[in-house]
């Protein structure tokens, strides 16, 4: 396992700089605007758990499908599009009407790709993580002896890849950069279907490089097909490229464990937190009024101010609860 001491390096990273930057990656997908369902998609996260199906709230496109489930053991697709699925992967032909086994929808590179088009960008308001981008990912500190043109692309939804750049950066020291709209269509697209080496989490993101051409890619009918041209050996061998791989594998943003039933301990200690959290907010607002109180030397109706603060703490009650609805997603 030469990859562990690399894991541990990027899990410690993690930790840190989620203590210090509060950047935790971490968002939400919600479903169904009827009961608003939503499970969490976090880096780092063990998947797993059952499969949930979209409600019907008769506007949702893939009501009726089933999503989540699928854990981190089987992230790794290959260099064929629609490769990667745990499950729902019952017609070769097509990623049409397939589930979506880590909560994220497959890439789209326009002209109907194995039934790709449902997940155009037609709804890119309403695709899990934001519409898509890709990152050019070079490095430039030396750190890795890198070939010449040696240079990868990542391509997924917005906050996988900028979750994913944030890891790399620290991990690969990969040169800082932004994500850019990811348009396939474009004939001046900087990444072609035939430049993926890799397709991870049920096609849904994928590492390209410029100077790798899968012949195989555009004719391919099947999404199951292991053929593929050769990786050249510069990249075969590329300790940055091994490095990039390696970090997606393990941070990748995946669907969470499925949330526990309501009313656990969790739940009860969430509420009891905030119902007893508020009494001693509103005490330490009630010292702070009493002293500027005395130092403005203002004589305000008590009475009324009461009634306020009465009414606000009725009010922020009623939010907290409603918002711990929503927060207690796992
Ligand atoms: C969702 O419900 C509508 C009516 O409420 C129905 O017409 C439609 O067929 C249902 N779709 C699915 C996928 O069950
Ligand atoms: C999918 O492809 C594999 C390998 O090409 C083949 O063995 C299998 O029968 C195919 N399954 C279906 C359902 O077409
Ligand atoms: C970098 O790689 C080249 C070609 O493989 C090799 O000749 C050179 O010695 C390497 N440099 C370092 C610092 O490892
Ligand atoms: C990209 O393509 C568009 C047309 O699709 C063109 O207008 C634009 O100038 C091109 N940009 C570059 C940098 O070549
Ligand atoms: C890959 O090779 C094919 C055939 O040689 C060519 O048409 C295509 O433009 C190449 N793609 C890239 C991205 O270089």
């Amino acid at each position: 396992m030469a990859s562990l001491p690399l894991v541990l390096i990027t899990l410690l990273i993690h930790l840190i700089s989620h203590q210090v930057r509060a950047n935790d990656p971490l968002f939400f997908v919600t479903t169904a605007l009827v009961n608003f369902d939503a499970r969490v998609v976090q880096g780092w996260s063990g998947g797993g758990g059952e499969r949930w199906t979209i409600t019907n709230d008769s506007n949702y496109p893939f009501a009726g499908r089933e999503f989540g489930a699928a854990d981190r053991w089987t992230l790794k697709g290959t260099q064929t599009f629609g490769s990667g699925y745990p499950y729902g992967n019952v017609d070769n032909s097509t990623i049409a009407g397939r589930p979506f086994p880590y909560g994220l929808w497959p890439l789209y590179w326009g002209n109907n790709m194995m039934g790709s088009d449902e997940y155009g960008p037609a709804l890119d308001g309403i695709r899990p993580g934001g519409q898509l981008v890709t990152i050019p990912l070079k490095t430039e500190d030396g750190t890795f002896n890198i070939t010449e043109g040696e240079m990868y692309h990542i391509i997924g939804d917005r906050d996988s890849a900028t979750f994913m750049m944030i890891s790399l950066v620290t991990s690969c020291h990969v040169t800082p950069a932004w994500p850019s709209k990811f348009d396939p269509t474009s004939p001046n697209s900087t990444v072609k279907l035939e430049n993926v080496v890799q397709y991870y989490r049920a096609s849904s993101f994928a590492l390209a490089s410029p100077g790798y051409n899968n012949t195989f890619a555009q004719g391919n009918t099947n999404t199951e097909s292991t053929e593929s041209t050769p990786i050249t050996d510069n990249m075969l061998y590329s300790e940055f490229h091994k490095c990039l791989d390696d970090v997606i594998l393990n941070a990748l943003p995946i669907m969470n464990w499925p949330p526990a039933p309501s009313n656990t301990l969790g739940d009860t200690m969430g509420i009891v937190f905030g119902i007893l959290g508020l009494p001693i907010l509103v005490g330490i607002g009630w010292v702070t009024i009493v002293i500027c109180t005395l130092i403005s030397g203002y004589r305000q109706n008590s009475r009324n101010r009461k009634m306020y603060a009465r009414k606000n703490r009725e009010a922020q009650l009623a939010a907290r609860k409603e918002s711990l609805k929503y927060e207690q997603f796992p």
